[in-house]
């Protein structure tokens, strides 16, 4: 048993490493690629530099929004990163009901979880996701969501 757990031990200790962070990527993981995204209504687009930033959410929360009311659980914001014109990568936010309990409330962005894919769509591991909640925080009042005015202007 001893040999057992001292193995787990390591492995853990390597992962953190390979990460780059100590930061659990469990609630990342819950936030699978949306593969529909596009289904959804393209709200707004951010020009920086040769950054484009083209974003995506579905048209029920859209009308939640419009009307004033929370986010739906199952919400997923998807935000396309082009650089130079090409897709560089994906971010996206979800919330659902009972999401985030586990965090401590200075890291808690409510019920959502975020996850930065690649332009092949895979996981980026390299990923600091405590980076994500760290900014998005700043926008609790606006259910950690920084493009909500053009939700609610949104066509
Ligand atoms: C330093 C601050 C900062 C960090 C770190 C950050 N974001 Fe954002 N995020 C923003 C801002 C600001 C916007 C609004 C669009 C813009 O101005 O580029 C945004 C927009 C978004 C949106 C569209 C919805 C919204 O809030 O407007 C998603 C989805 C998103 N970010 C996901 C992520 C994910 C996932 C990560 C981590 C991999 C992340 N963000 C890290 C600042 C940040």
């Amino acid at each position: 048993m001893r040999r057992v757990s001292k193995y787990l031990g390591v492995s853990a200790l390597f992962c953190a490493a390979v990460t780059g962070s100590g930061f659990a990527h469990a609630g990342g993981d819950k936030v699978l690629f949306p593969e529909n995204f596009e289904a959804g209504v393209h709200y707004t687009t951010v020009h920086r530099g040769g950054i484009r930033e083209d974003m995506y959410v579905s048209r029920d929360t859209i009308d939640a929004v419009k009307n004033g009311e929370p986010m739906p659980s199952g919400t997923v914001i998807t935000l396309v990163d082009y650089r130079e014109g090409k897709i560089f990568r994906y971010v996206v936010m979800e919330k659902r009901t009972g999401w985030g309990a586990e965090y401590p409330p200075a890291q808690r962005n409510g019920e959502w979880e975020f996850q930065a894919f690649n332009a092949d769509k895979s996981v980026n591991r390299d990923e600091d996701l405590a980076r994500c909640f760290a900014c998005h925080k700043s926008q609790a009042s606006n259910d950690y969501v920084f493009t909500l005015d053009a939700m609610k202007s949104a066509e």
